[in-house]
Order: structure tokens, then sequence, then C-alpha cells
């Protein structure tokens, strides 16, 4: 069982060198997957009835310590924390304190954390205790019953009650929106609307075709080059320049005065500038989300305790980090471009 972690960990490994892949793109952000359970079942994440891995299998709370600070050493500026849900993981918030500590020296510049938000009423204030500034938040529709049907176990209450209570400690919130047709398509403008009137950000997300799910993703695929002439039709858009080092790209709206970001892996390859990698809760690090390729990193942090194997494998995974997805929603196939889900890798 994971114990509270001490704080006197060094940052081992400072001083590698920085990690640039074959196409010259330098990693300098890093996704970590800190368990693969979440308290909802999204129908375009997850099957209802999902196996989990068994807690053995899961790096522990240390051991990811080590690996992120190993990474940080190698480069990486930005750090977030994903799932699963993250925050549902027993004592994460001993992992965020001590990783905080990266903050402090000014090796990371930005620790944050990607959340559905269950858990934000109770976990906000210390948060932002712990140097995190901006917090990504899930959430597809303000309608409580559609709310339900979309993350099946979710309660859009809590969820809502979380934001306020990030909000009043200070923490910036980005909602994240799943564009999904027939579903809540028709409610992209009042959430964008309700997101600029309280301060937010938000970013609109296409479905990718990421793992078995129970229904069918063609049905719910809805391109945001579409949604996008769309809000056109009622609303000024600039683009931006604005950048967080994720692959949003962002407008401002001119009438809410608010940003708005779309993350169009399907219609637009944003690849090219792809700055990330990404490990899951058992140690394995995933050059590109839309990719099988994987290297394992669990056998070299626990085959020693110094970093050396750790930094050569890593060295060696960015190595072949991939040009690029090749995601394709087909009717034909109806296969998922990737068998793993999203909450295997985070995103
Ligand atoms: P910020 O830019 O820091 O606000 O965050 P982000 O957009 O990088 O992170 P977030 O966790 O909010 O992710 C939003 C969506 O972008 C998720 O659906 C991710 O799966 C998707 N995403 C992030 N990185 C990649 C990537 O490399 N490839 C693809 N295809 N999608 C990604
Ligand atoms: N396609 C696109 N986005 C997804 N998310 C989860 N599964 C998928 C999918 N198949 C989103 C969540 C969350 C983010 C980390 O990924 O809604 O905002
Ligand atoms: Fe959980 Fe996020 Fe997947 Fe929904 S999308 S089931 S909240 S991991």
């Amino acid at each position: 069982m994971d114990k509270p972690l001490s704080s006197n960990t060094s940052l081992s490994g400072q001083g590698t060198a920085p990690m640039i892949d074959p196409f010259g793109r330098a990693v300098t952000y890093l996704r970590v997957s800190v368990t693969d359970r979440c308290d909802f079942r999204c129908v375009y994440c997850m099957a209802e009835n999902m196996t989990f891995l068994p807690k053995r299998e899961v790096l522990t709370l240390e051991e990811l310590d080590r690996l992120c600070s190993a990474f940080i050493g190698k480069g990486v500026k930005k750090l977030r924390l994903t799932g699963g849900e993250p925050l549902v993981r027993k004592n994460i918030m001993s992992l965020i304190r001590n990783l905080s500590r990266h903050l402090e020296t000014g090796a990371l510049e930005e620790l944050t954390v990607t959340t559905n938000g269950s858990q934000l009423s109770k976990l906000s204030s210390e948060l932002y205790d712990c140097g995190i500034r901006r917090l990504n938040v899930s959430l597809d529709t303000l309608d409580a019953d559609r709310f339900k049907a979309i993350t099946r176990w979710g309660e859009l209450d809590k969820v809502m009650e979380g934001i306020q209570t990030a909000t009043d400690a200070g923490l910036k919130i980005k909602i994240n929106m799943v564009a999904l047709k027939g579903v809540n398509e028709h409610e992209i403008i009042p959430m964008m609307e309700w997101a600029h009137a309280h301060g937010h950000d938000m970013t609109l997300i296409e479905t990718m075709p990421l793992g078995e799910i129970d229904g069918d993703r063609t049905d719910q695929y809805l391109p945001l080059s579409l949604v996008r002439s769309r809000i056109g039709e009622q609303f000024s858009m600039e683009d931006i320049p604005y950048k967080t080092g994720g692959p949003a790209r962002y407008v401002e709206v001119k009438e809410t005065g608010g940003r708005l970001g779309f993350i169009t892996p399907m219609t637009h390859n944003f690849c090219e500038s792809c700055n990330r990698v990404r490990i899951t809760c058992t140690g394995q690090l995933y050059m590109c989300l839309g990719q099988d390729d994987m290297a394992d990193l669990r056998a070299p942090l626990r085959a020693s305790e110094g970093n050396d194997l750790l930094n050569a494998a890593i060295d060696e995974a960015i190595g072949r980090k991939p040009k690029g997805h090749d995601f394709v929603i087909d009717r034909r196939t109806r296969q998922p471009a990737v068998s793993r889900h999203m909450s295997v890798t985070g995103g």
C-alpha cells in the first residue's frame, strides 16, 4: 500500500542530455497517469465493466516521484498528472506535495492535473497550496441527466461544486468538452457562454478511437471544423497565439471575451509540434498517444537505486518517438486505432 512520501529525494539525473527526438522536437511536457481507475465510466472512454490493474502492477508513489524527477532532470518543464481520475489515487496529495519541490527550485515551470472534478470540493485548497495554479476539468454537459448518461456514475452537482471551490481557491480552470454528435453538440455554445461568464477557458476535443467501448464511435464523431464554422455564425472569433504547451489552438471570442481552444487530432494533425510523452501508472512510456509502441521503464527503475539504467532507457525510447498518430474513425473496420483506453495513457 502507498505510504505518504518523505520529501528528501534529490533531483537525480540532473544534468543529463535534454530529450530531442528524431524529428528535432524537444520533449518538455510529461503526462503521467497515476492510476487507471476512475470513479466515472464515461461512455467514450470506458466500457461500464472495466477490469483494472492489480495494485502490485502499479508504481508506488515513491517510484512515480523518482520517475517524474528523472524526467525533470532531463528537461521536462511541464508535468501533468492524469488518470483514470488522478485525484482518487490514495495519498495522491503526498505525491503532489513532493513534486512541488521542483517548482520551488524552478526546474519545473508547471505542475498541473487533468481531473473529472469529483474530488475538487475536498482537495482544491491543498492543490493550490502545493503550487498548482491551473486545472483542466472534463465536463461535457451542464444538464444533470445528460451528465449521468455520459459519465454513467458521475454527479453533476458534485462537479459543479468542485469547480466553484477550485475557483474560490484561486485555481484557474479550463473546461475540456469532448464534442459528441447528437449528444452534446447543441450545448457547445451555451457551455462556452457559461464557461466564459465564469472566467474559465474552454477547449473542445474531437473524440479519438482509443480502446473498445460499448457504443459505436462513428455515431459520436463530430469534426470540430464543422463546429467552428457553426460558432462563427453567431460569434466572432480571432485566432490568438496563446499557448499552454498542449495541443489546443485558441481563439478569442469577441462577444464573451473568453478563450476557446480546439483540439483536433482527427481533422488537423498537430503532431508536427508535439512536445510530450506520457507514462502509465505501471511505468510504460508511450511516445505517442496514437501508437502502440512503448518502452518499459519499470524494470530499469526497479533494477537499481541509481538512475543510469533508467536514463538510458528513456534516451533509447525518445530516439524512436514516431512522427505522429494515424487516427481514423472507420465505419468499415469498427476497430479502435489503438487498443488501450484513454484511461491507461491519460491523454
Ligand atoms: P493544457 O494545454 O496544459 O491546458 O493541457 P492539455 O490540452 O495538454 O491537456 P488535457 O489533459 O486537458 O488534454 C486535453 C485533450 O488533449 C485530451 O483529450 C488529450 O487526450 C488530448 N491530447 C493531449 N496530448 C495529446 C497528444 O499528444 N495527441 C493527441 N491525439 N491528443 C492529445
Ligand atoms: N477521445 C477524446 N477525448 C477523450 N477523453 C477521454 N476519452 C477520450 C476519447 N476517446 C478526454 C476526457 C478528458 C481528457 C483527458 O480526455 O474527457 O478531458
Ligand atoms: Fe474517468 Fe476521465 Fe475516462 Fe471519464 S474520461 S471515465 S472521467 S478517465
